[in-house]
């Protein structure tokens, strides 16, 4: 049995102990046929995870590495990038950073992106975007956008545009439906709601996305999608050396989450503990996300009464509990606390019970 878990940052996240065992297995060479078999449960794994049938990877890198090879594959010239927090505007200095086009569609942070000002930015474009990108889960504000609903829009305003989403902190803990939403490239880190230390992130790629990187010219070589695609069908591999003990990890991790939990099963208990946190801080402070968009994963608050959101994280550290402060412009305005991977609803109610006694304390 792992230890209770007094970890409540929105990643790297509380790993189950059964997880951190695993990576202490023998090193083995990555061309094996004992990492081979490896990779054999974390491929169709990872299908199941982002519900595909078209293609799904893991990468040796960050999240951010593979919203990068995001646009280095899918965006030839221009892209319009989706904003309502720091994480969203992360696509932007990407894209700006490799020279292409870019346009923002910027919402106010604690709002969601709303389809109709996205079907209407689009409308007021004479030319095509090569892609739209989208923040499933924006973690500085807590907030979860409509990715269906943005999707659709993308969809009916033109074919050619791919929708490329970072589900950086949703895989895993909030629905994500990658065919039946029509997602181009959807993109996750090992160290958030998949549950597993930090070193990989996995991607789904749909057949359009893989076509639109068969013609970028320059891409550099290795975020190629099309080496990921190769290696896979020629030996059920990786292109490149993995950090092997991530994915003896994630093999048990993608094992656990799809058979033992189930995916629906943990897409509810996410829920549950978000609605935990929200109705057990009401009284004390207010969630940034706009309602009906307060995200399973993590939730911003804003302290009332005019308490310090840093007197509260440190208070709760001295409790021996461990919740995040702000992120980004809203830093020092708001605390987070995360709610996402195996922590269980016990762990999340016994850490709010110690949330009321800081809050009663500094009253
Ligand atoms: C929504 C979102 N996108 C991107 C990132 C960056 O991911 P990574 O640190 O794995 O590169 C984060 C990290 O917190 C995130 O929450």
């Amino acid at each position: 049995m792992s230890d209770p878990c007094r970890y409540f940052i929105p990643g790297p996240v509380w790993v189950r102990s059964e997880v951190l065992a695993e990576m202490t297995r023998p090193m083995v060479g990555h061309r094996s046929g004992e990492f081979r078999a490896v990779m054999a449960r974390i491929f169709p794994d990872l299908k199941a995870l982002f519900r595909t049938t078209q293609h799904a990877f893991v990468a040796s890198c960050s999240g951010t590495g593979l919203l990068e090879a995001a646009i280095v594959n899918c965006v030839p010239r221009s892209v319009l990038v989706t904003t309502c927090g720091a994480f969203s505007e992360r696509w932007y200095s990407i894209a700006n950073r490799l020279g292409l086009e870019v346009d923002r569609l910027e919402l106010e942070w604690g709002q969601a992106v709303d389809p109709v000002r996205l079907a209407d930015h689009l409308a007021s474009r004479r030319h095509r975007y090569d892609a739209v990108t989208i923040t499933h889960n924006e973690t500085s504000t807590g907030v979860i956008n409509d990715v269906e609903a943005l999707a659709r829009v993308v969809r009916e305003h033109s074919s050619d545009t791919l929708v490329l989403v970072d589900a950086v902190s949703s895989l895993a803990s909030a629905p994500l439906e990658f065919d039946a939403w029509g997602l181009d490239v959807c993109v996750a880190s090992s160290q958030k709601g998949i549950g597993v230390p930090p070193g990989a992130a996995v991607f789904a790629v749909s057949e359009h996305a893989m076509e639109r990187s068969a013609s970028e010219k320059f891409k550099g070589m290795y975020f190629d999608f099309l080496e990921f695609r190769k290696h896979f069908d020629e030996s059920g591999n990786v292109p490149y050396t993995p950090a092997v003990p991530v994915y003896y990890a994630l093999a048990a991790q993608l094992e656990h989450i799809l058979r033992a939990e189930g995916l629906e099963a943990r897409w509810a208990r996410h829920r549950a503990m978000r609605d935990a946190v929200l109705a057990k801080t009401a009284a004390h402070a207010d969630p940034l996300a706009s309602n009906g968009h307060e995200s399973p994963s993590v939730t911003t608050l804003v302290p009332k009464h005019g308490r310090s959101p840093r007197a509260i994280v440190d208070s709760m550290k001295s409790r021996g509990f461990t919740v995040s402060g702000g992120y980004g412009r809203i830093k020092d305005d708001t605390f987070r606390i995360g709610h996402m991977g195996d922590l269980t609803l016990t762990d999340v109610e016994t850490m709010l019970a110690a949330l009321e006694e800081v809050f009663d304390e500094s009253r």
